[in-house]
């Protein structure tokens, strides 16, 4: 049922209809543009209560407002984009990554555009630029065929959260305002998994999540005692130390084969940055435990079973990947996936620490597509049940 918070903002969680995910909420009533303290404080609350909210209607919203809002959230933050602007490449990102240039909106503090085609001869003091937006194509094993995808299949992308994880904490939150949409009919999504015909509609142009909550939620007592109690590590340049690996169908997990680039191949890189995080992530305002694990940039794990149990160090590759998979297989499923159908106008914020994401591309045919986003690295790590 919708409820009243502060001031003028009604919070209306999603029906989630015949699905088990019990995620997201639209709200309205906010002007992002003026938002007083008490607004804020309800909106900071309505995120991490339902991990995505939809803000409605933010139609004039001035790029400078929507990075003050991602530093509201974390004060303390160095107050640039995540990415850290110009000047990180294919030697950094890793050639997927790292081959599209990355657009400031002049006078905005750290606010990209994203999305897909030419945005016009003046967007934002942005003159004449045309995006490419991010494909599958890259980053999967087997991706759909250039005539499959012309006529309206579609893929997760890559499921993560948002952040450059080497020198820096992954954002507390991701603002993503839906400027300009592309026309078309929904796209038809396909996991193209073994043995199964998983396919879901959605809107083109949005945004999928899946909920670490949700994810620890299926997991045994028994495992759920073990992610409590053990680590992870990502490896220094992690998107580009991933190499030649691939992601499966479903944009979510390793696939088999594919090599990591050898450490002292990577860029200069120093320990001091490479930070160790629990696998499962404290929600600041319910306590609520997630389980933040991205796949494809995890060098090493630490597993303990018990509190007092021994910790056990994994560094190899083809183990971990297995083992995360079976994982992360619980939740890979259409019942559990949000992808909100939005509007122009509509600023999507998320709970970068309870959540993982991903883009789904859909045919240039449909026109160009929009988008405002913004993270912060964060000024503290991820908390877990054990730190
Ligand atoms: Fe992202």
């Amino acid at each position: 049922m919708p409820h009243q918070t502060k001031a003028e903002i009604v919070v209306t969680p999603f029906a989630n209809e015949e699905k088990r995910r019990n995620f997201g909420a639209t709200i309205t009533g906010v002007d992002l543009n003026n938002l007083d303290e008490e607004s804020f404080q309800a909106l900071r609350e309505a995120v991490y209560r339902h991990s995505v909210v939809v803000i409605k209607d933010q139609h004039g919203l001035q790029p400078a407002k929507q990075f003050e809002l991602v530093r509201r959230f974390d004060p303390e933050a160095t107050p640039k984009h995540g990415f850290g602007g110009k000047g990180k490449g294919a030697k950094e990102l890793g050639e997927a990554l790292g081959k599209n240039p990355f657009y400031v909106i002049p006078g905005s503090g750290g606010v990209t555009i994203v999305g897909n085609g030419y945005q016009g001869e003046n967007h934002y003091g942005l003159e004449n630029v045309t995006l490419k937006a991010m494909s599958h194509v890259d980053y999967h094993d087997d991706p759909l065929s250039a005539e499959d995808f012309e006529n309206g299949q579609a893929r997760f992308n890559i499921f993560h959260f948002d952040g450059i994880i080497y020198g820096a904490h992954p954002s507390r939150i991701t603002t993503f305002r839906c400027v300009k949409l592309p026309q078309g009919p929904d796209l038809t999504i396909r996991w193209d998994d073994a043995g199964t015909e998983r396919v879901m509609q959605c809107q083109p142009g949005c945004t999928a999540f899946i909920s670490g909550a949700q994810l620890y939620s299926l997991l045994t007592d028994n495992e759920k005692m073990m992610v409590d109690n053990s680590f992870w590590e990502p490896a220094p340049y992690p998107f580009a130390w991933s190499g030649s690996r691939k992601i499966r169908s479903g944009g979510l997990g390793l696939a088999s084969g594919g090599k990591t680039i050898p450490l002292d191949e990577l860029p200069e890189w120093t320990s001091d940055k490479v930070h160790k995080y629990p696998m499962v992530w404290l929600n600041p305002v319910t306590g609520e435990k997630s389980l933040q694990i991205m796949a494809e940039v995890v060098r090493k794990v630490f597993l303990k079973e018990t509190p007092n149990g021994v910790q056990r160090t994994v560094e190899d590759e083809e183990e971990i990947r297995v083992w995360l998979n079976g994982l992360l297989d619980r939740i890979a499923k259409t019942e559990y996936i949000l992808v909100p159908r939005v509007e122009e106008g509509d600023m999507v914020v998320w709970n970068n620490w309870g959540v993982i994401h991903s883009g789904i591309e859909y045919p240039l045919s449909y026109g160009p597509r929009t988008a405002h986003q913004c993270h912060i690295a964060s000024s503290t790590a991820p908390v877990g049940p054990t730190v």
